[in-house]
């Protein structure tokens, strides 16, 4: 099932979509969350540290698994992934941070580490929430277009159109990786309920081709319709395409 939720910016979609993440950590305290990165959850997660910081959020029994790392950036890279939720959310919350798993870029070797990072996928359980962002591509975690769907854990080759995406955190398009590590769409399938944020113009053709068209690899998206329950929550402008469809909209 498919919840869609179209607030009027960002700043209301990620309250809306912090409020489901804070209604999950209540009602679980010891859930797992599945956490992404990017410009999309920024505004969650600074809800979710204020919750935290007003005593209505206790992350104390949280543990996290993120979806992915590029290959070759440490945690203490300012563009790594690790880095990233540690500025934007582990640092402002009460978390364990020793329960929060993020795929080690820097592992030796990339597929043994994807190996390593499926198995703890599997013995901590299925996220109890797997939050998302999209790329204007239609990928989900790094899981690019491709001829097939890729289930377990993966090392990807970036596409030109994410290294351009990705190109203004880094000094230069030169600098971006070229690789990342990625959970596959196995582990995103398995979660109890998946979170789905999008914001601006730029996604507004991935966002109608993936919950409008067919299930199809090269929108990698397009799976979540397999899913039994999908929150998507997205300000007017992302969601102005799948809208015009006709779809049904929750206020
Ligand atoms: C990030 C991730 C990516 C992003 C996507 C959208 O962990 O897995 O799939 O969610 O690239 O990025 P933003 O939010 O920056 O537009």
């Amino acid at each position: 099932m498919l919840r869609i939720y179209c607030t009027e910016n960002y700043e209301a979609m990620s309250r809306k979509a912090a409020a489901v993440m804070a209604a999950q950590v209540i009602a679980k305290p010891d859930c797992v969350l599945g956490l992404a990165t990017g410009s999309s959850p920024v505004g969650l997660y600074q809800n979710l540290a204020a919750g935290c910081a007003a005593g209505d959020l206790d992350f104390s029994h949280v543990t996290t698994v993120n979806l992915d790392e590029y290959a070759g950036l440490d945690g203490t890279h300012d563009q790594s992934y690790r880095y990233f939720m540690d500025h934007n959310l582990f640092d402002h919350i009460n978390i364990d941070k020793s329960r929060t798993n993020v795929p080690d870029g820097k592992a030796p070797d990339p597929e043994a580490e994807c190996r390593r990072y499926e198995a703890l996928l599997a013995s901590v359980g299925p996220a109890d929430i797997q939050l998302l962002g999209m790329g204007r591509n239609g990928h989900i975690g790094f899981n690019e277009p491709a001829d097939t769907f890729t289930v377990p854990t993966h090392v990807v080759t970036l596409t030109d159109s994410t290294i351009d995406a990705n190109a203004r955190f880094f000094a230069s398009r030169d600098q971006v990786p070229k690789k990342a590590l990625t959970m596959g769409v196995g582990a995103i399938m398995r979660a109890r309920r998946v979170l789905m944020v999008v914001s601006g113009p730029d996604k507004a053709e991935a966002v109608k081709a993936a919950f409008a068209g067919p299930v199809d690899p090269h929108v990698p998206a397009s799976i979540l319709q397999l899913h039994p329950d999908v929150v998507l929550v997205g300000d007017k402008a992302a969601l102005a395409g799948l809208v015009e469809t006709g779809v049904e909209v929750c206020v």
